[in-house]
């Protein structure tokens, strides 16, 4: 079973839905590490309730982006981390960390890139008025949410759309989008062609 670690900065709800997988089999890896870059996230108390080990980081109490990353790095080689998932990570992945698990990183990200990259993707889909939005699962380079796309799911924003209608609805997507594809990236190394667009 493949080591992953899942870097998370906020409430961390798609690292529950990825907990909740593994318990059930249906996700068949090993959480062997949490990354979080802000200790009071709720993520860290979702991984302390599972027994998960945490790497709870002040990013400003280093010197640099690297010196925090050469941190992050030894974590997972301790812990024998082969694949990374970002699940709401709020910074860039520098070269650090690039250099040792390039191909080997995975986001989520609430648009259908490159449409609305960065942060509030629903807010910005919203605020153009956008008549789909969607969920994208990618791989990680230097880029914002610029690395190759793995799959995509769309969803028609309807006229009566609230930031709270969309972000459900993104969230339902994503708790259920994110652990089927891992499921296929970690077990066979790639996804089937019939998942990689689908429309609601
Ligand atoms: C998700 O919408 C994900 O697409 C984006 O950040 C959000 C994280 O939410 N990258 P949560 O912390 O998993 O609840």
């Amino acid at each position: 079973m493949k080591k992953i670690a899942v870097f998370a900065s906020g409430s961390g709800s798609n690292f529950q839905a990825i907990i909740d997988v593994v318990k059930t089999g249906e996700l068949e890896a090993d959480i062997a590490l949490l990354v979080c870059d802000k200790p009071e996230a709720f993520a860290v108390r979702r991984a302390e309730s599972a027994h998960i080990p945490a790497f709870a980081f002040n990013p400003k109490e280093y010197d640099s982006k690297e010196a925090y990353e050469k941190a992050i790095l030894e974590k997972l080689k301790g812990y024998g981390v082969e694949f990374i998932v970002l699940a709401g990570y709020m910074r860039l992945i520098g070269s650090t960390l690039l250099g040792e698990y390039s191909g080997r990183i995975v986001n989520i990200h609430p648009s259908l890139l490159p449409a609305f990259p960065g942060k509030d993707a629903i807010g910005q889909a919203l605020a153009a008025k956008a008549k789909w939005s969607g969920v994208t699962i990618h791989y990680v380079d230097e880029g914002m949410d610029t690395g190759p796309i793995i799959v995509q799911e769309r969803i028609r924003i309807s006229e009566k759309e609230t930031r709270e209608s969309l972000q459900k609805k993104i969230q339902n997507i994503e708790h259920k989008l994110y652990p089927s594809i891992l499921q296929m990236l970690l077990t066979r190394g790639e996804v089937q062609s019939d998942e990689k667009a689908r429309t609601y």
